[in-house]
């Protein structure tokens, strides 16, 4: 059997680590020649042959070439389906779509241009600006009024007075069994997952929110979902990943991790479910090109993607804590935070938060 994976980033790396025992070739394909994937995968050079040749096809992430995943959804070997990668190229069609769902999203509307923008955050008191399209890790959006943003089409959403972030990951197989891993609460500086904890709790309805998406086009694998509770009680779906998540890196301290789900679900095999799950934390290292290891292994598990170069805000890595209790759990994610960002954290190692205009070719998330 044969899986080919669309993108060479972490997310790649990890899921390849989770076939590695399994009775299957791994393929991915990147247009770096240097992404970390093939650290493990085997590369696919030219990625319309690879699908011709693949068995199954699946994505990492939503910056990929949509012709080819077009051309794998035409074969039928795309999961998941074609639709929920769409939706993620344009965040105005998905809050389309997650209305149309009856799924709840903060206040949102579109302006032309940056004026329009501006005026409209007026009507909404403090607001955000997101490009449709190209951001992410917080890149690409802009606070109103203090910020002027850039481009348009834009997407304009009231701010969001929060509690509370978390997300819930769930995997679905093909034969629509369903499997919700225990709720994460995501802890961002300026737009960028920092480190978070699981498990923890999440009301019923927000599960149903990820029933709706799941049942929306039957979908096959991971998906990550984001939520905001805010200061009135409100459960609000801020965005979905189509795709394994950097909230779900935590459960590869289970006997069931997102990766090795995702990898199961897309070439049909049934889910898994771990079997237990204890507290757990994951600490994302960012900007380091080389990571204080002796002093993280004290703590915990660290994961290391092998990026060519370390960049303000990139992801290098990640070290996991599983501890018996909570509280020994989220002191040692205190500490590898310490550790990791000394006294500056959170402001350090976060700057530049939006990419230099001037750049020609768009910089990969990883
Ligand atoms: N409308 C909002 N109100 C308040 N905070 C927001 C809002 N939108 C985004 N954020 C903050 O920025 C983070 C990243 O935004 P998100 O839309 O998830 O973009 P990305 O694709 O970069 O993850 C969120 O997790 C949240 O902390
Ligand atoms: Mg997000």
């Amino acid at each position: 059997m044969r899986l080919l994976v669309l993108g060479g980033g972490q997310l790649a790396l990890m899921m390849c680590w989770a076939a590695a025992r399994m009775p299957m070739e791994f393929l991915a394909h990147d247009p770096d020649p240097r992404a970390p994937a093939y650290r493990c995968a085997k590369k696919a050079e030219d990625p319309l042959r690879a699908v011709d040749e693949a068995d199954y096809v699946t994505y990492e992430f939503e910056n990929i070439d949509e012709a080819v995943a077009d051309y794998a959804q035409r074969q039928r070997k795309l999961r998941p389906h074609i639709d929920y990668l769409k939706l993620k190229k344009n965040r105005i069609v998905e809050r389309e779509t997650l209305e149309g769902l009856g799924v709840p999203v903060p206040r949102w509307a579109v302006a032309r241009n940056p004026t329009e923008a501006l005026e409209l955050a007026e009507k909404f008191g403090r607001a955000v600006a997101k490009w449709p399209a190209g951001g992410y890790d917080g890149k690409g959006q802009y606070l109103l009024p203090r910020e002027t943003p850039e481009g348009g089409p834009l997407l304009v959403e009231e701010y969001v007075d929060i509690k509370r972030e978390f997300s819930i990951v769930a995997a679905r197989g093909e034969d629509g069994d369903v499997y919700f891993y225990p709720p994460a609460e995501n802890y961002y500086v300026d737009g960028i997952l920092v480190w978070n904890y699981a498990p923890t709790e999440a009301p019923p309805e927000a599960y149903r929110y990820v029933e709706k998406i799941l049942g929306w086009r039957k979908y096959v694998g991971v998906l990550a979902v984001e939520f905001f509770e805010d200061r009135e009680g409100r459960i609000l779906v801020n965005e979905i990943a189509p795709r394994v998540h950097n909230t779900g890196h935590w459960t590869l301290e289970t006997d069931a991790s997102q990766f090795e789900n995702h990898v199961r679900a897309v070439v049909g095999l049934p889910i898994k479910r771990p079997q237990a799950i204890a507290p757990t934390a994951m600490v994302n290292i960012l900007g380091l090109a080389t990571p204080p290891i002796r002093e993280l292994e004290q703590l915990g598990k660290v994961y290391w993607y092998g990026k060519a170069e370390a960049r303000p805000r990139r992801k290098m890595g990640h070290v996991n804590i599983a501890t018996p209790t909570a509280e020994e759990t989220k002191a040692r994610a205190r500490t590898a935070l310490k550790i990791l960002y000394g006294r500056e954290f959170p402001r350090l190692v976060m700057r530049p938060r939006t990419a230099p205009r001037a750049a020609a070719e768009p910089v990969p998330p990883y």
